[in-house]
């Protein structure tokens, strides 16, 4: 069974693509087969996999738009996950979407297609709850909720809930948070103790174990076109994105178990 995961929040900066490629990596080295599907125009994921997002032949804009089968759209890259780069054109998909039939669904219907190649398929979204994002949500049965533990981190938080409300009522019945993600986490701050401790008491036992530091390694990675696995593969980021992959693949196995299915 393919775990498809939107990586998602519409607040910025809050380390949704810190966490999509990182956590690409390190299921790659847990031996799972990645996909992970870059649906920023932002192209920031794209670019933290060591590839050049202006110099892509076809991107998530072609799988968008119905343009090239999926197939042409995915690149291996030296991470050990493949990957379906983006870039500024896809801000432009938003308008024709709009006019298509099943809009909600392209990315979907085309991840349906190769979707069996592989043990999770991860997609990075931009901060906007747009129609582009709302593909991402539809393709996906969970969604991992990157949150930064400061003041303004709970603001918004309606915001997601009833979009993914909504969705699942609507479109997609079988979405679910799969998990809120502490990230940016400095626990010498109170605040970041008190946030973390209100992002419990509303998400209970959907709040990931594993919490991602402050790491300055995380934020330097990117620069280098590597995942921090191979940029400092013994910084206190790369073991936190290593133990958050452990952490996915148990409690999937533990979820198959209860839906009586193999693990
Ligand atoms: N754990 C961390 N420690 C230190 N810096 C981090 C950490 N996680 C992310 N950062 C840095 O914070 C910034 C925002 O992170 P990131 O780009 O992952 O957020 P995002 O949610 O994808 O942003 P956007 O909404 O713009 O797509 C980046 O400069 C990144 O390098
Ligand atoms: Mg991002």
């Amino acid at each position: 069974m393919t775990e498809i995961l939107a990586i998602a929040n519409q607040k910025g900066g809050v380390g949704k693509t810190t966490t999509a490629v990182n956590l690409a990596a390190s299921l790659a080295v847990l031996k799972k087969r990645v996909l992970l599907i870059d649906l920023d125009p932002q192209g920031n994921a794209t670019m933290g996999s060591g590839v050049q997002k202006n110099e892509l032949n076809f991107s998530a804009t072609d799988v968008m738009l119905e343009d090239a089968p999926i197939e042409a759209a995915i690149l291996t890259t030296k991470t050990g996950y493949k990957l379906i780069g983006a870039n500024r054109e896809l801000a432009g998909v938003e308008l024709n979407l709009a006019e298509k039939n099943r809009r909600e669904y392209v990315l979907k219907d085309a991840i349906n297609r190769i979707a069996d190649s592989y043990d999770y398929i991860l997609i990075d979204c931009a901060p906007s709850l747009n129609l582009i994002t709302v593909n991402a949500l539809c393709a996906a049965g969970g969604v991992l909720i990157p949150m930064q533990c400061e003041y303004y981190a709970l603001e918004g938080l309606a915001d997601l809930s009833n979009t993914i409300d909504r969705i699942n009522q609507s479109l997609n019945p079988e979405l679910q948070i799969r998990g809120v993600l502490r990230t940016i986490y400095d626990p010498r701050n109170t605040l970041t103790n008190d946030v973390s401790n209100e992002l419990i008491a509303h998400f209970g036992d959907k709040v990931f174990e594993t919490v991602i530091p402050r790491n300055v390694r995380l934020a330097e990675a990117p620069a280098h076109g590597l995942p921090i696995l191979f940029y400092e593969k013994s910084s206190k980021g790369a073991i936190a994105y290593l133990n958050l992959a452990a952490e996915l693949v148990k409690q999937g196995k533990k979820q198959k178990k209860a839906q009586g299915k193999p693990a």
